[in-house]
């Protein structure tokens, strides 16, 4: 049996891929390869497309006995999704009901789902909790909140078992040194960071100082990438158990602000890093930190990767080693 992965040559699905390889699991991934890397998917058969392509999810379902998916592919840019909501509705909602139409049609009754904490929008409190309302902010969280819904009427009419995985901050790169975080754009924090000692900026730009934190500067929960896969993993066993659907958060439970940031950044460098403060960025919560009690107690999660030094240092020791990204070094 193998588990099909879509958008597996993105950041976070290319780690999940790994960790299955890891487990000697067969894998099957399917990438547009508008974000993903090729070279990024390590192992496992690989189809180039979109799941919005009924003809391509046909042929993948048929050539492979395909027990569970892994569902990443979508767009994840909140900026953009601001800007043109009908590409983040269309790629991924409709995607999510593509791939959900043949997963009915071929029995296929396991999805893990590559979920966000932008579905929770302005949380009224930290640590937030999955039971806390959802309000999204932005068209990004409220494509992720109505896939999560999609999923449980697929469950109330099909049968088919979802577990939503509602990420906090993703950051570091396998410990392999093989993959790490390449985006184009690059919109997020700690790859912009260390592009200052990489020389490929000047400095980091902190967006806004104004914020009611110790700093005045926005607060993040920053968590390795691969424990974040090592939950799909669980969240996986949980469903072939015979599991129930479910929705977890997944986060370190600790929060940093940028300025701590930047400041472990020069630790793990050596290199000054320049900051410069500028306005805040719209549509970015103050504080977001994830109680990640529930998938603990009730899977075993138990990320092991928890020093931000040892994370911001993976992170360092991937973008050194490919200063350009993917298939240019
Ligand atoms: N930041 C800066 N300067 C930069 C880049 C980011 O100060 O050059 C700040 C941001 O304002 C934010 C923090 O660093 O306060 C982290 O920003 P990221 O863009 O790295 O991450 P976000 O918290 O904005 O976004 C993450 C995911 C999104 C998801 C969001 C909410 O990347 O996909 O969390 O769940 F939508």
């Amino acid at each position: 049996m193998a588990v099909l992965v879509t958008g597996g040559a993105g950041y976070i699905g290319s780690h999940t891929v790994a960790a299955l390889l890891e487990r000697n699991e067969s894998v099957v991934v399917i990438d547009n390869l508008q974000q993903g890397h090729q070279e990024a998917v390590l192992g496992g058969v690989f189809y180039k497309g979109d799941i919005r392509d009924t003809d391509l999810l046909d042929k993948v379902f048929a050539e492979n006995d395909i027990d569970a998916v892994i569902h990443f592919a979508a767009n994840s840019l909140v900026g953009e999704s601001m800007q043109n909501p009908g590409k983040y509705y269309h790629n991924n909602v409709f995607g999510a009901i593509c791939l959900l139409e043949k997963m009915k049609t071929s029995g296929v009754k396991k999805i893990i789902f590559s979920s966000t904490a932008a579905t929770y929008g302005e949380p009224e409190s930290v640590p937030v909790l999955e039971s806390d309302p959802t309000n999204p902010t932005n068209t990004y969280g409220e494509t992720k909140l109505a896939m999560e819904k999609m999923m449980k009427w697929f469950d109330v009419a099909h049968g088919v078992k979802f577990v939503a995985l509602r990420y906090f901050n993703a950051a570091g790169a396998h410990e392999n040194g093989q993959i790490g975080e390449d985006h184009s754009p690059e919109t997020h924090l700690v790859p912009l960071i260390l592009q200052v000692p990489l020389g490929q900026r000047e400095h980091i730009a902190i967006y806004g100082e104004d914020y009611p934190t110790p700093d005045g500067t926005c607060i993040r929960d920053y968590l390795h990438v691969s424990d974040l896969a090592d939950a799909h993993i669980l969240a996986l066993d949980m469903l072939r158990e015979g599991g129930e659907s479910n929705v977890y958060n997944l986060g370190s439970g600790k929060g940093f602000s940028v300025k701590e940031m930047i400041e472990v950044a020069r630790k793990v460098t050596g290199h000054p890093i320049p900051a410069i403060v500028q306005a805040r960025r719209s549509g970015d919560p103050a504080v977001l930190i994830a109680s990640s009690d529930k998938i603990k107690q009730q899977l075993g999660w138990n990320p092991s990767r928890d020093s931000l030094e040892a994370i911001i240092q993976t992170a360092w020791n991937w973008h050194q080693k490919h200063p350009e990204g993917y298939g240019k070094q």
